[in-house]
């Protein structure tokens, strides 16, 4: 163990981070975007169009059918629920015709549902879609939110130039600071910045410093390809990359929503995708019809023995481990307690599978002769291990696993 790694593992962190007191574990909900996008024509789409209606449905799923006792207590309205036009005061305001009762009502509504309220806007002059940004608005804005009693704002950066977002996003998380509400702040900076706000962008400390959250790359499609290419993404960034080492309790890397129970991915795909957000220590939002959910994409959202991985207290972020470079990864993440999470992913695409092993000798963090694993998908003991673990992985699928200390296990 270096000394760098013992300073990794005590958690000092690597800048100061915003304490709000928000997002100790990476934040768990639902969110319209992958699934609804800017589909505003409710005449056409009744039941898929972004409006008052579907937001309350949703929320009534997630509070009657095990998501929020699950963990999922976000509901988020991203783009195009506002209007064009600022009103006579120049504030925000809903679309009157598909939020004819307005936001705080909507924001009522899901809080009478014991759930919270997350929205979006964007930090330039109007969002991705052309609705109102905060540009020029931003001590306004961010009081309309405190007033609707909005608990998580995304906020996005179309129609800015990536050169202020340096000034902007830190100001505009001031405002929000000023309104006294606690609103868990998500910035979507590094997914404009060249080198996504490491080396010369300078920026992962402000992020740390700023915000709760952050989306660091492309916006995820309803495809494995888009999953493959996040992965990507992070598959070289070990323990001392930086941005592994800027997640932690209150401040998150983002990598997207979950395409879970969409059309995209096969349901061992779907696994990858849940196993890998869970070890990267993701927030979890879903983006999917909960009032129609295939019930094998039920089983993996609500698996409880993945959602305590990426909930895990200690906060670390797990990274690639193993085979990085090829199609049999092996990612791993510390957990409280001196446990270890592992994804051992097959990435082939022919034939049935094969053997990965993981050794005790990749995990920079401890090394344990002999340990326990349960298989998390399975929810099955699979016994005591020495040294390694060999499991048997389908192509295009994974396995997952909890390792604990059998000397721990036995006091
Ligand atoms: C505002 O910032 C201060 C200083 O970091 C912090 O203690 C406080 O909790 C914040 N308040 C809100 C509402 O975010
Ligand atoms: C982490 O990645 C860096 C950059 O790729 C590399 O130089 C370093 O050796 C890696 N460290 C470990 C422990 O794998
Ligand atoms: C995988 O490992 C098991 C147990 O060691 C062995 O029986 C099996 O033949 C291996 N399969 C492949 C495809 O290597």
């Amino acid at each position: 163990m270096t000394t760098q790694w013992r300073w990794w593992m005590l958690g000092v962190p690597t800048a100061v981070a915003l304490e709000n007191g928000l997002a100790l574990t990476p934040p768990m909900g639902w969110m319209t975007w992958q699934r609804y996008r800017c589909n505003m024509d409710c005449d056409s789409d009744p039941s898929t169009c972004i409006n008052e209606q579907l937001i309350k449905e949703m929320a009534d799923r997630m509070a009657e059918d095990g998501w929020l006792e699950a963990g999922y207590r976000y509901v988020s309205i991203d783009d195009c629920w506002m209007t064009k036009e600022r009103d006579a005061q120049g504030r925000q305001v809903a679309d009157p015709k598909r939020f004819p009762s307005g936001m705080a009502a909507l924001g009522d509504y899901i809080h009478g549902k014991g759930l919270k309220f997350a929205t979006y806007g964007d930090i330039g002059a109007k969002t991705c879609q052309g609705f109102t940004g905060f540009q020029g608005h931003f001590e306004q804005d961010a009081q309309t939110f405190a007033e609707w009693k909005v608990d998580y704002l995304k906020v996005d950066g179309c129609f800015e130039s990536p050169k202020d977002m340096a000034r902007d996003y830190p100001a505009f998380g001031a405002a929000l600071n000023q309104t006294g509400r606690p609103i868990v702040y998500s910035c979507s900076w590094p997914a404009y910045m060249p080198s996504h706000c490491e080396k010369s962008d300078h920026c992962m400390d402000s992020l740390v410093e700023h915000c709760n959250l952050w989306r660091n790359f492309d916006d995820v499609q309803d495809s494995w390809d888009s999953v493959k290419s996040i992965a990507n993404f992070w598959r070289r960034r070990n323990a001392s990359d930086e941005m592994v080492r800027a997640a932690g309790p209150g401040h998150w890397n983002d990598p997207d929503m979950l395409l879970v129970g969409d059309f995209g991915l096969s349901p061992s795909q779907e696994q990858t995708q849940f196993a890998l957000w869970a070890i990267w220590a993701a927030p979890l939002f879903m983006s999917n019809n909960l009032r129609d959910i295939k019930q094998s994409s039920k089983e993996i959202l609500l698996n409880r023995e993945i959602i305590a991985v990426n909930q895990d207290l200690l906060g670390h972020q797990g990274f690639c481990v193993g085979g990085c470079d090829g199609d049999l990864r092996i990612w791993a993440k510390p957990l409280v307690g001196g446990e270890t999470a592992a994804v051992l992913q097959n990435l082939q695409e022919g034939g049935d599978g094969e053997n990965i092993t993981l050794t005790m000798a990749m995990l920079p963090w401890k090394s344990r002769r002999i340990f326990k694993a349960r298989d998390l998908f399975a929810q099955q003991d699979l016994g005591l291990f020495r040294e390694e673990l060999t499991l048997y992985v389908h192509v295009n699928s994974c396995r997952m696993v909890r390792l604990s200390d059998v000397i721990e296990m036995m006091v």
